[in-house]
């Protein structure tokens, strides 16, 4: 099979296109041909093995895996004992921490983080609903409890987080103000925020506007900072590990009122991210959530992906097609 794998961490320049053996499946997995995969903002860190923690999961010496770890495709076979898929279902989803997504097939058990497609939904639009989707309903919904009537704010509302985040936030029944620069104004509106502020323009801890949450999906602003912008019972979640959030979650285990919370959400547990991706899937499903897509590659061209994805400026999500 065709897969992009890198011999040695460093810049997209390092990644090649192998013909890799396919794997087969062992008797309580399925073999997932997959049709599309996505180069998230994540992938180019694992591909650097910066910052070096990042390598206690893809190996410490060199990557010990094919990249991407989300993907859409059809089962294509299944082990002996397994029940909850058949072969030809359409399938998405999210694999385990060994990656794997960037290449035409991976085995995953079948209890792993898989959901039947969105009907509604190509394979390209719903491979990256696992990426932004699973992880901002994560953070809106479980960590964040989020209740009809809530006012949010989401800033970095134009990334992958931060589209699905507007999307489910709305579904949720919350009234949304989405922060974004000059150019994605529109495109944030588009998907449904109430409100957009243009933060080249106005920052928004200095409106004297107040949220019950405010979701910081590209982990670009601070606790203290956004502090002053939360109701009383406010809660700030962030999708990167700041010092003040972490100060704020010690302390906030002991007292009610604001507080700050980080999550990892790749690293819930797959079943429970199975329920997740059934939760999405009739979201899509009922007309309610839709993916920005930026920019698709095919497998081919993947390094061009990960040069894209690095600038850190893209508009929703960078698919890959693997045909
Ligand atoms: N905790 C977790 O479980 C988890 C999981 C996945 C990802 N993450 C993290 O979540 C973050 C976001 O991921 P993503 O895939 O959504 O990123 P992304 O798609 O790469 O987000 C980039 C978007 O953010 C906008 N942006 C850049 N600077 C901004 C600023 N100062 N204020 C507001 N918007 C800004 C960019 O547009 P402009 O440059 O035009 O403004 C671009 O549209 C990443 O740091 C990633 O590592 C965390």
């Amino acid at each position: 099979m065709k897969a992009a794998a890198a011999s040695k961490y460093g810049s997209p320049d390092v990644i090649e296109i192998k013909n890799l053996p396919q794997p087969i499946p062992k008797d309580n997995e399925v073999l997932i041909r997959i049709y599309a995969a996505v180069v998230g903002s994540t992938d180019p860190v694992f591909l650097k093995g910066e910052p070096f923690i990042s390598r206690f999961f893809s190996g410490l010496t060199r990557p010990k895996n094919i990249s991407g770890d989300v993907f859409a495709g059809e089962i294509e076979d299944i082990g002996k004992n397994v029940t909850i898929f058949k072969k030809g279902d359409e399938v998405f989803g999210a694999t385990d921490i060994n990656m794997g997504a960037h290449a035409e097939y991976r085995c995953l058990p079948e209890t792993g983080a898989i959901g039947l497609k969105p009907e509604n939904m190509s394979y390209e639009e719903a491979a990256p609903v696992c990426d932004g989707g699973l992880i901002s309903f994560h953070f809106l919904k479980t960590k964040g409890n989020i209740q009809t009537g809530q006012k949010v704010l989401i800033n970095g509302a134009s990334g992958s987080l931060g589209t699905y985040g507007v999307q489910l936030a709305k579904y949720f029944g919350a009234e949304v103000t989405g922060v974004c620069s000059s150019s994605n104004v529109e495109m944030v509106k588009s998907i449904g925020a109430d409100y957009v502020i243009d933060y080249t323009q106005e920052d928004f801890t200095k409106s004297g506007k107040k949220y019950d949450i405010i979701y910081d999906a590209v982990g670009k602003s601070s606790y203290s900072r956004c502090k002053n912008s939360l109701t009383e019972n406010g809660i700030y979640l962030i999708t990167t590990p700041s010092p003040s959030a972490f100060i704020s979650m010690l302390l906030g285990s002991k007292s009610k009122g604001k507080r700050a919370v980080f999550a990892a959400g790749g690293l819930k547990p797959a079943g429970e991210k199975a329920k997740d991706l059934i939760a999405l899937k009739e979201i899509a499903e009922a007309g309610k959530l839709k993916s920005v897509i930026d920019k698709r590659y095919p497998l081919e061209e993947i390094a061009e992906a990960f040069r894209y994805v690095e600038k850190g400026h893209k508009k929703g999500n960078v698919v890959i097609s693997i045909k």
